[in-house]
């Protein structure tokens, strides 16, 4: 798969390992950044991989900062973003099987990278169900109609 990894400095070291899981595991990565622990506003870099998701630029996006929230919070902003905070395994099936999630958003600073890795694991190898979830997450995206705000894919 092609995935989007994007971080600011709280999330950045579980990037790095992540990215590593995720090269390891035979995928194309692209870095969207940060590159160090120094201190950066997460919107714009989160903003960013999730707008590559949304065009279809990857077919995943990882979004990672110190607690997880602000880059849910920003990627799900996204027209076409479903975006799912996760801290354990179960949820990220569930955020596949039922919400077909299209970007995974952890936090640094609450879970490890074994943790980070089996969620991934779990993450990218679940199918979306379809059937009446289709139908929901349908209408969780008649909302960004609502406010006249279009998709990008
Ligand atoms: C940065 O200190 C921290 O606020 C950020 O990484 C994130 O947790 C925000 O939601």
């Amino acid at each position: 798969m092609r995935i989007g990894i994007a971080s600011d400095h709280g999330g950045f070291l579980l990037k790095e390992q992540v990215k590593s899981f995720l090269l390891a595991e035979g995928h194309t990565v692209h870095d969207c950044g940060t590159d160090s622990e120094n201190p950066v506003d997460y919107p714009p870099i989160i903003q960013e991989l999730a707008r590559m998701v949304a065009q279809n630029t990857v077919d995943r996006g990882v979004a990672f900062c110190g607690s997880g929230l602000g880059a849910s919070m920003v990627a799900n902003k996204v027209p076409g973003v479903r975006c799912a905070l996760c801290s354990e395994p179960y949820s990220a099936v569930l955020s596949r099987q039922h919400n077909n999630a299209n970007v995974l958003a952890l936090g640094g600073r609450l879970i490890g990278k074994d943790m980070a890795a089996e969620i991934l694991r779990v993450w990218l190898t679940t199918e979306f169900e379809g059937g009446r979830h289709q139908r929901r997450v349908d209408q969780i995206h008649a909302l960004d109609n609502e406010r006249g705000i279009r998709r990008e894919s």
